[in-house]
Order: structure tokens, then C-alpha cells, then sequence
């Protein structure tokens, strides 16, 4: 059964996509069978793992507004052997007026993903920068929850607010739910900012820290771009090494679950 893994934090800018993306890839170079869900409207994931998102005929709108419609009939292939993409529609940016009325409306992923369990070793959730209910269906389908936060003070005051929706989740939605690990993203150590940062959250946290940071990598960017995988576009990269290593993290942590 699928270990089901979303990507949150309602701070724009953090990482979510590009380690989506990087860490599904390396799940598949590594034979797992992985599903990735792209639940933000912008379409980053989709895009920058080379999918034509106006080519698509049904997306994970039809799946969250259509009761009929399965994630079986919008998954599709990539260009990364075992890695399939359950892709976005920009009309997801309306998910909350469209499910209002919805008695089910935080449960309607978790109902499609819970019928795919079986296909797949890991199922991962990229979100959009919001608390809303697309990020609240992602945090009640999933069993672990992973936070890219970026290494400023800005960023810390989100984290409180994120850890206190996450802990409301787990008392009235999904009592399962835990945090597999805070992530530290685009972390550029020349700045004495970062260090800082890095220290507070772990001093309140320690335990939830991630022990792989992400390094500044420009090749991340420009990986995106062409639609590639930092393992595809740059193999030998800090980016690849560190994703790399962040896997050993997830996968290290499989007895657990
Ligand atoms: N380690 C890194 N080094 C350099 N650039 C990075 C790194 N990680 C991510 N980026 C870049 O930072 C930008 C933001 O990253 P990303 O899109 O993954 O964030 P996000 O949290 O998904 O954003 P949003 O909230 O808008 O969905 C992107 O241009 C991405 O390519
Ligand atoms: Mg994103």
C-alpha cells in the first residue's frame, strides 16, 4: 500500500514543487511505483515535468469536482520510467467556491487516492500556497506531511501558524496524520541569516528537521524549465546529490509508517 505524502506550506516560494518533483523522480529511478498529484492551479509540477497541460483532456479537476471521474482515468506517463503525474487545471483555483456546499469537501481526494493505494509504493501531494481547502484535502488524504520552509524569519512565523492547521487536522479530520519532516530549501550559507534560522528551528523542533538541506542550486531552476528532473538534466549536480540524499531519508523511514 502506498505511503501518502503531501508537500505543504501555505508560504509561496518555499521549494514545494521542486522537491515534489525531485524527490517522485528519485522514488521511481529507485523502482517504487510513485504517483505525483499536482493540486496547485499554477501547473509548476505538471510543467516542469515536461507535461503539454492544455493537451489534457480531464485533470484532478474532474476528479475533485466529478464524483464519477478517477484518478485511474487522468493519470498519465512522464518522461521518468515508474513515475505517473495525476496533472492540474488552472480552474482548481476556484476549488473553494465550487466545493462549498459539498458536505464531503475535505474528504473528496482522500476518497479518490484510498482506491489507488494498492497500484502505487508512494503517493506524493504537491499543493498550492494557501491554507484553503485544496491544501486541507491534501492534509486529510495523506498519513505524512512534508514542510520545505525557507531559512528567514519570515518563514518562522508561517511555520507556527502551518504546525497549529496541521495539528487541527489531526484532531478533527485525520488523526493519523504526522509530520515526516520540516525541510530546509534554497538554503544559501553565506548568509548569516540562514545559519540563524536553521538554529531556531531546530531548537524548537530538532527531531522534525530533516538532516539533508537543500543547497542553493541554480541547475534546480534550470532543470525545471526544460521539463527535466534534476536527476535527467543534471545528474552531478549539488541539487541531484542532495535530493538524492533526502530520499535515503523518506525511504530510511518505511518501517515506521
Ligand atoms: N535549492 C534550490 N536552489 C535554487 N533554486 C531553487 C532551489 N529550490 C527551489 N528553487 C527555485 O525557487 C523557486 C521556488 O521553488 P518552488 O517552485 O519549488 O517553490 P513552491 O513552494 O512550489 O512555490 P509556490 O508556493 O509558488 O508553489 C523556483 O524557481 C525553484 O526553481
Ligand atoms: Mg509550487
Amino acid at each position: 500500500m502506498a505511503r501518502v505524502i503531501c508537500i505543504v506550506n501555505q508560504k509561496g516560494g518555499t521549494g514545494k514543487t521542486t522537491t515534489a518533483i525531485n524527490v517522485s523522480a528519485r522514488l521511481a529511478n529507485k523502482g517504487y511505483r510513485t504517483l505525483l498529484i499536482d493540486i496547485e492551479p499554477q501547473a509548476n509540477a505538471s510543467l516542469a515535468l515536461g507535461v503539454d497541460i492544455h493537451a489534457l483532456k480531464k485533470t484532478m479537476y474532474d476528479v475533485l469536482l466529478e464524483e464519477e471521474v478517477e484518478l485511474d482515468d487522468i493519470i498519465i506517463g512522464t518522461t521518468t520510467e515508474n513515475l505517473m503525474l495525476a496533472p492540474t487545471h488552472v480552474d482548481l483555483a476556484n476549488t473553494d467556491i465550487n466545493l462549498a456546499d459539498k458536505t464531503d469537501k475535505q474528504f473528496r481526494l482522500k476518497n479518490k487516492i484510498t482506491k489507488m493505494r494498492a497500484k502505487f509504493d508512494y503517493i506524493l501531494i504537491d499543493c498550492p500556497p494557501s491554507l484553503s481547502l485544496l491544501p486541507l484535502n491534501a492534509l486529510t488524504a495523506s498519513k505524512e506531511v512534508i514542510i520545505p520552509l525557507q531559512a528567514d524569519y519570515l518563514s518562522l512565523e508561517g511555520l507556527e501558524q502551518l504546525i497549529s492547521t496541521i495539528d487541527k487536522v489531526r484532531d478533527k479530520l485525520n488523526s493519523e496524520l504526522k509530520i515526516l519532516g520540516i525541510l530546509f530549501c534554497i538554503v544559501d550559507r553565506r548568509m548569516k541569516m540562514t545559519t540563524q534560522s536553521i538554529d531556531i528551528v531546530k531548537e524548537d523542533f530538532n527531531k522534525l528537521v530533516f538532516d539533508t538541506q537543500m543547497r542553493l542550486c541554480v541547475k534546480l531552476k534550470e532543470a525545471a524549465t526544460f521539463g527535466q528532473s534534476i536527476f535527467e538534466y543534471a545528474p552531478k549536480s549539488k541539487g541531484a546529490e542532495d535530493y538524492g540524499k533526502l530520499t535515503e531519508e523518506i525511504t530510511a523511514g518505511e518501517e515506521n509508517v
